[in-house]
């Protein structure tokens, strides 16, 4: 059967789709895998609901937040990349002051792939983790919000399968097919980076996950916003604007947790977590669990601390430094160095090591400085109900499978301590199968009613776009 779909007016796009046959017709072939890879592993039982989405379907400021009902397998999934600037360089690298490339460069085009295939399977991936949290959505406000991230990660994998399609030729449409076939967790053919594969059992992993996991995509866009090849840095670059309502979820999501945990917990004028958790709410030594696992496998996905690949992608000017344009110095890095952490005689001390083969550490480091400010503002939420505990980031070293710390074994403290010390006082620091199972008992059944929330979080300030918190944000029909 031939297809007659019109993509220009199905697949809302800014890359002229309808005039490129060839690649029409690619993609043409990959839609109905993806609907059915939405159908199979999108949310649960979601797909008749109708949803009030943010859907892009154009750049400019008017066009690319468009607010209304949407049944999800009907959301319009775009290609958007924002407008060439015109003479656009090469920023950084040996190929610096060279014209933007708007082919990839043969000599470059393996690394290339392996960049776009990297950050593209971790937007399915994500959807994967989330599925089965629409069950348990602790108001419609909340599961209205998921909804709007799964279907933007969606659209992230469509942005990143576009580019394999169209400068990619038949690897990169076996790459695309690859990215729907690999599952988060599965065995066999799992996701490729780790923090992909972890569930995502409860809605406080889920705040977690936006606001950690969603960020270390902000900051691999970033650098990737900042690429000598122009068509992927225009794509990450409108991938950037909806990053930010992902991160904006998990930090109120987390922050409207402890707000309410806080509140009861001097209304009560109590602190014994388990007379917190007699109440309903989460205790926040639990948060603070959550939180340590949460941000120590994050961390991982930045990679190793000393990279010979990070550093042929931005010799190469594919991956920049975050904010690489703004940053004033050589953009070679030719005699600079940069301090990372390691272990030796049993301490953690720093080193001083060549800055391009440093570049993972360093982008991590941006990283932190951005989530300890999410962090000091969780605080000021505890803080004003007059309750003294304070949620901190555990050490850089804390939890670590990839880069100088993994296989040593180091307190939230940044002590190095045997493995045997450190195993003993694991459920201190991490989730363990009985905070797992209190979290998930909470959480057992869905909030419908419009304006309810379930009793472990509290309100949002305020709704969606300009509707009010009580909204009929989802309409289950
Ligand atoms: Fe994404
Ligand atoms: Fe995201």
């Amino acid at each position: 059967m031939t297809s007659n779909i019109d993509y220009i007016d199905k697949i809302p796009n800014n890359v002229d789709l309808g005039r490129d046959r060839v690649l029409q017709r690619a993609l043409e072939h990959w839609q109905p895998a993806y609907m059915g890879w939405w159908y199979d592993m999108g949310p649960t039982e979601s797909h008749n609901y109708d949803v009030y989405l943010r859907t892009a379907i154009s750049v400019d400021p008017e066009g690319w937040a468009v607010f209304d009902y949407v049944k999800m397998p009907q959301y319009r999934w775009g290609i958007f990349l924002v407008p060439p600037t015109g003479h656009r360089e090469v920023n950084f690298g040996i190929n610096k002051g060279q014209p933007a490339w708007q082919d990839v460069p043969g000599e470059y085009r393996s690394m290339l792939r392996r960049l776009i295939v990297t950050q593209g399977d971790t937007e399915p991936a994500s959807v994967e983790q989330q599925r089965m949290l629409g069950m348990c959505a602790p108001s419609l406000y909340d599961l209205r919000n998921i909804y709007q991230v799964n279907v933007e990660e969606g659209r992230h994998l469509w942005a990143m399968v576009y580019l394999l399609h169209r400068y990619f030729g038949r690897d990169g449409r076996e790459e695309a097919e690859a990215l729907l076939e690999r599952r988060s967790g599965d065995v066999d053919n799992p996701r490729i980076l780790g923090a992909f594969n972890e569930p995502t059992p409860d809605w406080l992993a889920f705040y977690m996950f936006t606001f950690f996991t969603d960020r270390d995509g902000k900051f691999q866009l970033s650098s990737l916003a900042e690429s000598g090849f122009d068509p992927l840095a225009r794509t990450c670059r409108f991938m950037l604007t909806e990053e930010a309502h992902h991160m904006f979820v998990g930090e109120t999501g987390v922050g409207r947790i402890v707000q309410r945990t806080a509140e009861l917990m001097a209304q009560h004028k109590i602190d014994d977590p388990d007379h917190v958790r007699a109440l309903g709410v989460i205790d926040l030594q639990t948060v603070q669990k959550y939180l340590n696992f949460h941000y120590s496998v994050t961390l991982d996905l930045f990679g190793g601390d000393i990279s010979s690949n990070a550093a042929s992608f931005y010799t190469t000017g594919l991956k920049g430094r975050y904010e690489e344009t703004r940053i004033d110095d050589d953009h070679q890095l030719s005699d600079a160095t940069y301090k990372v952490g390691t272990v030796k005689d049993g301490r953690v001390i720093d080193e001083d090591i060549p800055a391009l083969n440093a570049l993972n550490e360093r982008l991590r480091d941006d990283y932190i400085g951005e989530v300890q400010a999410g962090v000091d503002r969780w605080n000021k939420v505890i803080e004003k109900t007059g309750i003294p505990f304070r949620l901190r980031l555990p050490h850089k070293g804390f939890h670590r499978q990839i880069g100088n710390f993994a296989g040593h074994h180091i307190s939230p403290d940044g002590m190095v301590m045997s493995a045997e010390q450190w195993n003993g006082r694991r459920d201190e620091w991490m989730p363990s199968a009985a905070d797992y199972t209190f979290v998930q008992a909470m959480m057992s059944g869905r909030v419908v009613e419009p304006g309810k929330f379930a009793n472990w979080i509290a309100p949002p300030r305020r709704g969606i776009h300009t509707q009010p918190i009580d909204f009929e944000y989802v309409r289950f029909n």
